[in-house]
């Protein structure tokens, strides 16, 4: 078995009488402050980092094997079998009833694509690639848009500016700052393009679970929202329309989510570490 390993600056420590002071502080000034519980520990930590080296892993091989005239079911088997290979498990099979191991969404889907035999991927297509691991108990989550073949450049723009909102709300994203920071990075480069950011879904804290708090919102203002502690774990997943922002459900399958205005939408996600001096991208 290939060795997959990944050199980290954190050690997870944080003197727990200044974490304690701090979030006094922080509280009666009026601020949200996080819940003790996804306050994640050194143990915690690396357990969650070691789980994103393999949801890393799982995306490099799908960049890997990604090609023109594949279906999406070949996409869901790459994942499948590549995560059990590596002792892990891939946290969207079964979950809430969802019938895959990864979503795929293409075009104006926004996100939950279902992976099926009968989706084939065709040249101008652009699909994201939503992929979530569990290894030892530790969740991680990340996802990537791929270009199939000739993009036309109105495409390729909207990828490179949601690639782009997804890294400046990382660059946002700070110890004693708010989740407000990172939303209104987003929404401000998204709109500036002429672009709209999807309300309705939210990146979200993970490690423990698939899907803990916070709710991680796109959109906002500085200095709102919860405040951003170190050891906190939490996805940044914008997704980001050419046209309206509104969305429905498929009400074929209750999972895919697509643009109202049948417009394409992109969506780039990763799973960060808030640290002592800034943020950590985990699933790198
Ligand atoms: N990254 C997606 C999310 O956090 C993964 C969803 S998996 C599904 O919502 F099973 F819920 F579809
Ligand atoms: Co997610």
């Amino acid at each position: 078995m290939e060795v997959i390993q990944h050199n980290h600056p954190w050690n997870g420590y944080y003197d727990p009488d200044i974490l304690n002071e701090k979030l006094r502080q922080y509280r009666r000034l009026g601020h949200i402050v996080p819940p003790r519980k996804i306050i994640k520990n050194a143990d915690q930590i690396e357990g969650i980092r070691r789980s994103s080296v393999i949801n890393t892993a799982v995306l490099n091989h799908i960049a890997t094997h990604i090609h023109c005239g594949m279906t999406t079911q070949e996409i869901d088997k790459l994942v499948y079998d590549f995560t059990i290979a590596h002792n892990a498990v891939p946290a969207p099979l079964n979950y809430e009833g969802f019938p895959k191991s990864v979503c795929t969404s293409i075009n104006d889907e926004v996100c939950h694509g279902i992976p099926s035999d009968d989706i084939i991927l065709k040249d101008g297509d652009i699909i994201n690639v939503d992929v979530s691991t569990i290894l030892d108990g530790y969740f991680s989550d990340a996802s990537r848009m791929f270009m199939i073949g000739n993009v036309t450049a109105e495409r390729k723009h909207l990828v490179q500016v949601t690639k782009e909102c997804l890294e400046l709300g990382v660059k946002a994203a700070r110890p004693w700052g708010f989740l407000g920071d990172i939303g209104q990075a987003i929404q401000e480069h998204a709109e500036a393009n002429g672009y709209s950011v999807v309300r309705d879904f939210c990146g979200h804290g993970v490690g423990l679970e698939f899907h803990e708090k916070p709710e991680v919102e796109h959109v906002g203002r500085k200095g709102t929202g919860m405040l951003l502690v170190p050891g906190m774990i939490f996805t940044i997943e914008p997704m980001i329309n050419m046209g309206t922002y509104e969305i429905f459900i498929d009400a074929d399958n209750d999972w895919t989510v697509l643009t109202e205005d049948g417009l394409p939408s992109a969506q780039w996600e990763n799973t960060v570490l808030i640290t002592d001096n800034g943020c950590e991208i985990l699933t790198h």
